[in-house]
């Protein structure tokens, strides 16, 4: 059976964006890989802030995995920060990986553009992610659009350490859903829908009140055209909230558009916002059950003990390959 494998960074409450691109996959294709989900923590320090809380947020993120359906028999969850290999095994890759490949990272170049200060880790966090990938030997990777690019570099790194040491690590293949390739900022939807967003109104996070989600995509920002029409260059307001409704629906756009084709925005906007908010109700009835729950120290102590053992392994096969002292 092949290996899935994904985390999400627990620096905020996670949005409709995580949820559509990333978690919403996994739990389609958990009957069919042999499953990993992780809180990226590790990844979460690489922009110092000091308006979260990480302990509370990973708990909480573990809580959503499980509210949104990620089943624990059928996934192993783990946070990255207590799996030390993780971070040892980076440091391997780091002297396998070049400069020029990290500082021509989209977001690496978003990220640190017009600062004078950032950290290293800033820089070599996909070094860290591709650690997380071929530490498991993980076939396929779920992400969203913006996470393609750091995929694709495990995928380099993996083949050069290969190629120099003997066949090590599997290739990973990033699988990127056609819906939920990126969603938008609802305010600006020319921008990523973001966790770390400026203005709170174009975001949806999962915590959310279902008077919040109502207001949001009421007010979203579309075009002076009154027809709903998937056109992402000219509306890309229409668009998103189109890619939305789609994949939290499963129908296709051709038939959304022909649902709507007698409606106008505030219509379809209410449509869209009915649907939103049932989907996330039902994920917030079920994270109160979870959040103190004692399942989730359960959980997490048997993924520990079981990555923790894989990921030796791995690791030990890679400083024998080189040659360190063992
Ligand atoms: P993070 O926490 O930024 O995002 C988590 C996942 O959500 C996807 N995503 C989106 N998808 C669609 N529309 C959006 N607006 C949107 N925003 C975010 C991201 O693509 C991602 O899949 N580096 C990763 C975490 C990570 C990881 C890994 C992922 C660390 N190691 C190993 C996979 C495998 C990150 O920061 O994701």
């Amino acid at each position: 059976m092949k290996r899935m494998l994904t985390g999400l960074q627990p620096t905020g409450v996670i949005t409709l964006g995580n949820y559509i691109g990333a978690i919403k996959q996994m739990i389609k294709n958990q009957d069919k890989y042999e499953s990993y989900i992780f809180v990226a923590d590790l990844h979460a320090i690489t922009v110092p802030k000091e308006d979260f809380n990480l302990k509370e947020n990973t708990r909480s993120l573990i809580a959503l995995y499980l509210a949104c359906g990620i089943d624990p028999k059928k996934n192993t969850i783990f946070v990255q920060s207590q799996n030390e290999y993780h971070a040892n095994l980076s440091w391997v890759l780091e002297c396998n990986t070049y400069f020029g490949e990290l500082s021509r990272m989209h977001q690496f170049k978003e990220k640190s553009k017009g600062k004078e200060n950032f950290t290293a880790g800033l820089l070599t966090y996909p070094v860290l992610m591709a650690s997380d990938i071929l530490i498991y030997d993980t076939d396929i990777v779920p992400v969203g659009m913006d996470q393609k690019q750091h995929v694709e570099l495990a995928r380099d790194v993996a083949e050069r350490f290969n190629n120099k040491f003997g066949k090590t690590f599997v290739i990973p293949e990033p699988l990127i859903s056609d819906v939920g390739t990126k969603i938008m900022d609802l305010v600006d939807p020319t921008k990523k829908m973001s966790k770390s967003s400026e203005n709170q109104n174009g975001v949806i996070r999962l915590l959310d009140s279902s008077d919040e989600i109502r207001k949001k995509i009421i007010k979203a920002t579309t075009d002076s055209d009154s027809k709903v029409k998937f056109d992402k260059d000219k509306k890309p307001g229409i668009s998103n909230l189109i890619n939305i409704y789609k994949s939290l629906t499963g129908k296709e756009i051709e038939e959304i558009e022909e649902e709507f084709k007698d409606s106008n925005y505030g219509q379809f906007k209410k449509a869209v916002a009915d649907t939103v908010v049932k989907e996330i109700e039902e994920i917030q009835k079920r994270y109160k059950e979870y959040i103190d729950s004692d399942i989730i120290d359960i959980i997490l102590e048997e993924g520990l003990k079981k990555t923790r053992l894989m990921a030796k392994a791995k690791l030990d096969a890679v400083k024998r390959k080189i040659g360190f002292y063992n």
